[in-house]
């Protein structure tokens, strides 16, 4: 042999490892192929390393090399099938059936929750969901609601008013002039969103906190039509729970009325939550006020309606038997999650 013949057929072997090496199936197999290459009494790299000292003596450095290349170059293929081969420490061989970890992923909050659900049941009996602005201005939220501009209702809707007269909308009530100025009756939607008022933040108070609003316009609806509707939802929502209508005031409706849900929570004995009466107030309603029709471009004559605005956290506050509002703005995972149902 050459020493040309010689480099020729250890660039040979290095293509035949290359090509057979990858083809183990098993360690056994890939174990077969290390003794073939490179086994000591029989292996192809033994045999060309046979040839070596036969060589001249001219020629024997530069093919000892390529023969040190050719099994540094075969032990690398074969510690790589190797790897690929062997079951990982401690993992037992590789199960892609085994199901992936669980991930948190968070949980609606318990207002959320709520909303979702009222909106669920009002679905059922033909109301849809409106949305508006959260940033309203007067007329909106004041003037084409009735509020005379010195009336002491007003007090209990002071705000942020931002520059060119734009308030921070005190109630989700604005949207009923928003809808009835869009849409031609039969009107029934219902509107939930957020609202500000300068609340302190206590027990049960928040500068800002969710609305509920709902409101059905129609020729011929009376009081009869608010009376059962909200006595349906509060049967679905709480059950069987006990409800009363309080004679109220809003500059909007006439006659108005707030709505008292028997207290979940000491089933109407009396508790801190519902400050020993056993009932809670959920929401304020009425009969929307003619004036307000009229705003909105609608005939008063013609069109009859009625209106509500509830508090969804007092409402999450019974569900969930929450002593003190503020949890709710805390995002505390640790409490939201023990209250997710
Ligand atoms: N907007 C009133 C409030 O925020 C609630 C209400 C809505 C009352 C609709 C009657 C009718 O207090």
């Amino acid at each position: 042999m050459t020493g040309q013949e010689f480099l020729q057929a250890a660039a040979h072997l290095r293509d035949e490892a290359e090509r057979r090496i990858p083809g183990a199936a098993t360690l056994a197999e890939l174990e077969a192929e290390r003794i073939y290459f490179l086994g000591r009494t029989s292996g192809r790299l033994r045999d060309l390393m046979e040839v070596l000292p036969t060589l001249q003596p001219a020629d024997r450095r530069e093919a000892g090399k390529a023969a040190n290349e050719t099994r540094v170059f075969i032990e690398a293929r074969l510690d790589a099938v190797r790897a690929a081969l062997t079951p990982r420490q401690g993992a037992g061989p590789l199960d892609l059936t085994m199901p992936g970890r669980t991930v948190w992923r968070g949980a609606r909050h318990p207002v959320t929750v709520v909303i979702d659900e009222i909106a669920d049941i009002f679905r059922e009996i033909g109301f849809t969901i409106a949305l508006g602005p959260e940033v309203e201005s007067e007329w909106y939220n004041f003037s084409a609601l009735n509020f005379p501009a010195d009336h002491p209702a007003l007090d209990m809707h002071d705000t942020l008013y931002l520059e060119s007269g734009a308030v921070l909308r005190t109630h989700t009530s604005p949207v009923q002039i928003r809808t009835l100025q869009r849409y031609v009756p039969p009107i029934r939607v219902l509107v939930p969103g957020n609202v500000y008022r300068r609340d302190f933040f206590d027990a049960s108070h928040a500068p800002m906190f969710a609305q509920i609003e709902g409101l059905a316009i129609d020729e011929g609806v009376s009081f009869v039509d608010l009376k059962a509707t909200l006595s349906h939802f509060a049967r679905r929502f709480f059950g069987a729970a006990k409800t009363r209508f309080r004679p109220s005031f809003f500059p909007f409706t006439e006659p108005s009325a707030e709505m008292d849900v028997e207290c979940q929570i000491c089933h109407g004995a009396g508790c801190r939550t519902c400050k020993g009466t056993g009932w809670v107030e959920i929401m304020g309603c009425g009969m929307v006020h003619p004036a307000v029709i009229e705003a909105s471009g609608l005939d008063a004559e013609r069109f009859t309606g009625w209106a509500f605005g509830m508090g969804p956290a007092r409402v999450a506050q019974q569900r969930f038997d929450i002593p003190d509002i503020r949890v709710l703005y805390d995002a505390d995972v640790r409490v939201l999650g023990a209250l997710a149902p």
